[in-house]
């Protein structure tokens, strides 16, 4: 028996939830789930958004799948998935790429996001009315760290080309101290290629060839920009998942936000946050699992006829939830 934390989260987080939660109950792995609340109902109604009990669970059980959580823009409130990752040190978001259902052809990269700092450490000043600074954050230590990951993960999943992604031409100590990182782990993998690409001209070459692309690693900001760019490539973000993973704690959730344009009206994509949990499965040491719920989402999305709004279909949650399940019997 595996115990999970289950975070809803709000705006389309609770259907989609639900929804990977009855997939994986459906693969016969035992889980139990431990539900924690968090997110905008929860400011409201306890003046936190995650509450205590939330950050205990996490600690005791040490695996959550987590729904998006609103962040509100502009006021004081810090994100609370940015505050996750840097409190747990999930320091590297691993995000696979991939087309399903024939959508963005031969697209199979991933996408090792580093975590923990860069501009989203929050070190931002308004130094006068009319001037605010943000404080850019680079540090050897975590450079290595997600490097080291992505070289690992290249290796032990046989793939070819680890890219850096960066802008030391402009940034030079900041940027430049990341690509030194980089190049210091490549070198102990002499059998992976390491390239690397300015980000500009990555947005460019990810648009025109997504498919040459294998393992790619970047800073945090580069990250968060990259994984929506190349989910739009494969059908867009109903479709990418993502795992938060550091020494202890592993926090699995999709790369799309709680969608509030279409939040209640049950037609949100639940196979990004399905493929999520599949990862998480995988983390469990569920391996068949895992691939039986990969397989499953593959078969629904490329029949088409459970298909969401997001993919051009008029099906919902509900409707490609079940078709997921049916494909796994
Ligand atoms: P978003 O990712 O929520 O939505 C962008 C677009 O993609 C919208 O048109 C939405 O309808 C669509 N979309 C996203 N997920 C979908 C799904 N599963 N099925 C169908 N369509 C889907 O980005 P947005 O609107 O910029 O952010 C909304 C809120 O989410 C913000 O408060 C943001 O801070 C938060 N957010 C939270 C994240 C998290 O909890 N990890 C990650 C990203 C954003
Ligand atoms: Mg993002």
């Amino acid at each position: 028996m595996h115990t999970v934390v289950m975070i809803p989260g709000d705006g389309i987080g609770p259907e989609v939830s639900r929804a990977a939660r009855r997939i994986v109950d459906a693969t016969g792995v035992p889980i139990e789930w431990v539900v924690e609340e968090a997110g905008a109902h929860m400011l409201e109604r306890t003046g936190a958004l995650v509450p205590e009990s939330a950050y205990r669970a996490i600690e005791t059980h040490r695996v959550a799948l987590k729904g998006p959580i609103t962040t509100p823009i502009g006021s004081g409130f810090k994100s609370v998935n940015v505050s996750l990752r840097q409190k747990y040190g999930l320091y590297a978001n691993i995000r696979p790429v991939r087309s399903i259902g024939g959508r963005g052809a031969g697209v199979d990269l991933v996408i090792f996001r580093e975590n923990t700092e860069d501009l989203y450490a929050g070190r931002e000043i308004r130094v006068s009315d009319d001037e605010a600074h943000a404080v850019k954050v680079i540090t050897r230590g975590a450079s290595e760290r997600i490097a080291a990951a992505a070289f690992a993960y290249a290796e032990a999943a046989g793939r070819k080309t680890v890219t850096a992604v960066h802008k030391a031409n402009i940034m030079k100590l900041t940027d430049g101290l990341f690509l030194e990182a980089f190049r210091k782990v490549a070198a102990s993998y002499p059998g992976i290629r390491a390239q690397e690409v300015i980000v500009d001209n990555m947005c460019m070459q990810l648009v025109m060839r997504p498919a040459a692309f294998d393992v790619i690693v970047t800073e945090n900001l580069y990250g968060d920009i990259l994984s929506d760019l190349a989910a739009g490539l494969v059908g867009g973000l109903g479709l990418v998942p993502g795992a938060n993973v550091g020494e202890r704690y592993a926090v699995f959730e999709a790369v799309h936000g709680s969608a509030p344009d279409i939040a209640g009206k049950g037609i949100a994509n639940p196979v990004a946050i399905t493929l999520s949990a599949a990862m998480m499965l995988d983390h469990l040491g569920e391996r068949a699992a895992a691939e039986a719920v990969r397989k499953a989402v593959e078969s629904a999305v490329a029949d088409g006829s459970v298909a969401t709004p997001d993919l051009g279909g008029s099906g919902d949650t509900e409707g490609m939830t079940d078709a997921i399940i049916a494909a796994m019997r």
